[in-house]
């Protein structure tokens, strides 16, 4: 958890809200302030508002099929192709589609026309070499012109495709090659990761050591050039040499079913085996295109930079999907968006004249904490921002706005999932008042409720379950290989057949305040029992959070010698100032013991440079909590900053 001027459960006072300004209500894709109402009177029909941004072979009669939850079906006798309406429809404007700001200096840039021909190229090599239809491919790529292009290709022949984040290891790559029984893998030799060359080719080698199948053939995309050579086995492929063997090769886009799979996403596994989460080709595209165009605000002659990595659900929907099928350009950058110092970020936003900038809360913390908040870079480009993935604090939302958006454009702070597939909680820029610290309502035509354990709405301002009451077009259709499971972990908890009532729950805790606006609260299955009393770590991280000086903290419950369940909480503190970290420890379990009662031991305190995170910003407290109880540690692969699990061990061992 992370500091905010609010108290968890929102007792310190309504934020101050601030309106959207007259320019930009002027200008906004959206500004009908009745638009939630008429979306709930006409639904499900409101939906077509967002099928109809999509160029369909075969219009839908149906617009929802609710015959057999929580199996949903939308525009189910619909057929469209994907990737001609992220590039075929456009190709005539001529646009630029891509721009590409590489490692190490290296710019790309291709229009609708040039994307075109490559993925063109791309998908007759892929049928060549066997692909068909509904065959999963796998893609191990970094954020290269290739990822989206290999997206785009599979789309194109209507092969689903499996983005594994490049950063993972040779284990998760295994993994999720088999789970989805994907026998074509799409990669590289090599890339370059704060200027070290990471050999991305020798994991893949590993990673085929492992899987049960036969994975058939493998196209290695040659990132680092003359300088690291590779050896390619015969049913290997050199991505450059296949290109040009089909270039000027036209595919015709196959036509799919909505329902058909788009692609797998596998969750970033902050808990249990990763899930693969099966999207649809028309529900999908059509509420990420619309989300897009009505929540970032975008059109055609827009240029947007959403800064997060392809291999997560954020990039695949805003910096892949939606702004493509509006025909927009999208930027695509390299480096990891929190990594390079701030002057690079807005000399990239002032070059490219942004318009849209979208990045990960924690992104914005990260720049927050190592920059001032003045700059020589034009900036004025930037019409909107957005942030997403964790709640933003009033704090940073300000900063946020006040540095990249002269404290004058519009921020959205949207809340959404992997398994929602687009943005589902977010003001409409154009329409909404602004509440920095609570995402917003619901968007138009979502029915999302704050429920106790029983399922029933809670009072305005308390906390509760957050759970969505009514399916929505881009929705996760199912986790792949695992319909039982889908309904375990997501609808068994709040619906009940019986009554045919069906609720989806999220995950996370929230609550609504009497304006509607939800905040956000973070996951509810972070629970510790401590002395029989089951606590969300989110009460006792909000009380430590209170002391000065703390940055960031997570808790999670560790045993002491006795073996009874204690508090661990890792702590942050600011950096420029002299901490006196003896005074900040002391006050850290007074804080637990105000939070637990008096009777509980107060646990352990530990000071750290830094928490492990997911690529995505996430706090892994599975990973704190076999730190803590001197578990073997599960898979780590998903970690952003491995070398900060030795820096716990050793102040853990300090203590
Ligand atoms: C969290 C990312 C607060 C939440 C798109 C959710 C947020 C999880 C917000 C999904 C937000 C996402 N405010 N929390 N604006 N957006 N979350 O699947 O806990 O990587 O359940 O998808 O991120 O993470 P995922």
């Amino acid at each position: 958890m992370v500091k905010t001027n609010l108290g968890w459960d929102g007792s310190s006072g309504d934020p101050a809200a601030i309106e959207p300004s007259e320019w930009f209500q002027a200008q906004a894709n959206i500004n009908q302030s009745d638009i939630r109402t008429s979306f709930n009177q006409s639904w499900p029909e409101c939906w077509t508002e967002a099928a109809d941004l999509l160029d369909w072979n075969t219009v839908y009669e149906t617009i929802l099929d609710d015959s057999n939850p929580p199996f949903y079906r939308w525009f189910p006798d619909g057929e469209l192709n994907a990737c001609y309406n992220c590039i075929d429809r456009h190709v005539d404007a001529d646009n630029v589609a891509i721009e590409w700001i590489g490692n190490l200096g290296k710019t790309r840039s291709y229009t609708y026309s040039e994307l075109y021909d490559e993925v063109n190229a791309l998908a007759a090599a892929l049928s060549n070499l066997g692909v068909s239809e509904d065959d999963v491919v796998t893609i191990y790529l970094p954020v290269v012109p290739e990822l989206p292009i290999a997206m785009l290709a599979c789309a194109r022949i209507g092969a689903p495709h499996s983005v594994v984040f490049a950063g993972f290891s040779a284990d998760a790559l295994a993994t999720r090659l088999d789970a989805a029984s994907s026998e074509y893998l799409i990669t590289c030799d090599g890339f370059y990761r704060r200027g070290d060359a990471i050999n991305q080719k020798r994991r893949v080698d590993d990673a085929l050591l492992q899987v049960d199948h036969s994975v058939d053939e493998t196209i290695v995309v040659d990132r680092l050039g003359d300088e690291y050579p590779h050896a390619l086995h015969d049913n290997e492929h050199d991505y450059e040499r296949l290109i040009d063997s089909f270039t000027g090769t036209e595919v015709n886009p196959v036509s799919r079913s909505a329902e058909d799979m788009l692609f797998l996403m596998y969750t970033s596994g902050t808990t249990g085996k990763p899930k693969g989460v099966r999207h649809s080709t028309g529900g999908y595209l059509a509420q990420t295109a619309w989300t897009t165009q009505a929540v970032l605000d975008l059109d055609s002659s827009d240029t947007i930079w959403t800064a997060a990595d392809i291999g997560w659900i954020t990039g695949h929907s805003y910096t892949v999907y939606g702004p493509l099928a509006l025909g927009a350009t999208t930027v695509l950058y390299e480096g990891a968006p929190d990594t390079p110092d701030r002057e690079h970020i807005e000399s990239v936003i002032d070059e490219y004249d942004i318009n849209v900038f979208y990045t990960s809360a924690t992104a914005i913390r990260s720049m927050m904490k190592r920059h001032p908040p003045d700059t020589d870079y034009d900036l004025s480009s930037i019409r909107l921002l957005g942030t997403v993935g964790e709640p933003i604090g009033s704090d940073a939302w300000h900063w946020y706005r006040q540095t990249f958006g002269d404290g004058e454009t519009p921020v959205v702070d949207t809340w959404w999932q992997t398994e929602t597939g687009s943005i589902m909680i977010s003001t409409l820029p154009g329409v909404d008042t602004m509440k920095p610290g609570a995402a917003g309502p619901p968007l138009p035509g979502n029915d999302i409720q704050v429920v106790d354990p029983d399922g029933n709405p809670v009072d305005t301002g308390q906390a509760g379950y957050l759970t969505v009451n009514r399916p929505w077009p881009s929705m996760a259709r199912t986790v792949h290989g695992g319909d039982d499971r889908f309904i375990e972990e997501y609808w068994q908890r709040f619906s009940d057949p019986d009554t045919d009532t069906w609720a989806y729950f999220t995950g996370d805790g929230a609550q609504y305040d009497d304006e509607g606006y939800i905040r956000l609260l973070g996951r509810v299955d972070d629970v510790i029992n401590v002395s029989s009393r089951r606590l969300r770590t989110v009460e006792i991280e909000s009380q430590i959070l209170d002391i000065e000086g703390v940055t960031e903290t997570a808790v999670v419950g560790g045993r002491d010698e006795a073996g009874r369940t204690v508090v661990f909480a890792y702590v942050t503190t600011e950096q420029d100032r002299k901490i006196d970290k003896e005074h900040i420890r002391e006050q850290v379990k007074q804080g637990i013991q105000d939070a637990v009662g008096e009777l509980a031991h107060p646990g352990q305190v530990i000071i750290t440079p830094d928490l492990p995170k997911t690529r995505s910003g996430k706090i892994m407290r599975r990973l704190l909590e076999d730190i803590s109880n001197d578990n073997e540690y599960g898979d780590t692969s998903a970690l952003r900053n491995p070398e900060i699990v030795g820096e716990i061990e050793s102040a853990l061992s300090e203590k």
